[in-house]
């Protein structure tokens, strides 16, 4: 059984069908590629799936439970995180602080530990420090971990996007488009990161058009264009396949 397993998904904006009954699964400890042509649905998907938008119809299967819907809070209790850009109001916060933020929520909080409020919230800040300290020596980024988000190279805030996503515990991450606007050695080193997480055990479904990213770094690709399922495979399969290389390749490959 798929982590991730996306049913018929479908998405209209006014009259444009962004999904069109899209169909993609990702497998447990795999590193899954999702590409296509711009404006082929992808970003749109990742919303659907990720409580931005609420898909028409469709489902997603997550790790075995039906979560067509869900918002995104809830998601990331049971697992399932995407990556964000840095919204401008927390680039003035430190690394450390940036992650702590987004930190797995306290289970069970009851009415005891709000009577305890003062000690509980101490602990639970420690506890986040020592999770967001973990997961910024992981990432490589510990050295600026006093430094304003605002302040880092375009590599490191890529690499703060991930730890946020890391910072929920998650099966699954999602990202879109993580190379974009950084240079080529940052991107190696990126996906050198995403590799080592997925031998830790991490899943990953990533939208990407750096290719040779793609290439690098997936097991299995899928193809959206037009809202739907083209093809997928490997990418070396794929690069070979006439019709991916007419709509998204150009005749290239
Ligand atoms: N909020 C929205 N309102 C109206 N139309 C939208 C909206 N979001 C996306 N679309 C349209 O849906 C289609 C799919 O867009 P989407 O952003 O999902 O493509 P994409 O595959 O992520 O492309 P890219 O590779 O350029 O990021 C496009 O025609 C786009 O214009
Ligand atoms: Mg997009």
């Amino acid at each position: 059984m798929a982590l991730l397993d996306i049913k018929g998904l479908r998405q209209r904006f006014g009259g444009v069908a962004a999904l069109d009954g899209a169909d993609v699964s990702v497998e447990q400890g795999r590193i899954t590629g999702l590409i296509g042509p711009n404006g082929a649905g992808k970003t749109t998907l990742f919303n659907a799936v990720t409580g931005a938008l609420r898909p028409d119809s469709g489902t997603v299967t997550f790790d075995g439970t039906d979560i067509t819907g869900w918002r995104p809070d809830r998601l990331a209790e049971i697992g399932l995180s995407r990556t964000f850009q840095i919204a401008r109001g927390l680039a003035q916060l430190t690394v450390i602080e940036n992650l702590m933020l987004y930190g797995k929520r306290q289970q069970g909080e009851t009415f005891c530990a709000a009577v305890l409020r003062g000690k509980a919230v101490r602990a639970r800040e420690e506890e986040l420090r020592g999770r967001a300290i973990e997961v910024a020596r992981e990432l490589d980024i510990i050295h600026v971990g006093d430094n304003r988000a605002i302040d880092l190279s375009g590599g490191q805030k890529k690499l703060l996007e991930l730890g946020r996503a890391l910072m929920a515990a998650p099966k699954l991450i999602m990202l879109d488009e993580p190379a974009a606007g950084i240079n080529p050695t940052l991107a190696k080193k990126l996906g050198e990161h995403i590799l080592a997480l997925k031998v830790r055990g991490l899943t990953f479904l990533i939208v990407e058009h750096n290719m040779g990213l793609v290439a690098a770094l997936c097991d299995h690709v899928v193809v959206l264009a037009q809202g739907k399922r083209l093809a997928e495979g490997r990418f070396a399969e794929l690069r070979a396949d006439r019709r991916v290389q007419d709509i998204y390749m150009g005749h290239r490959a």
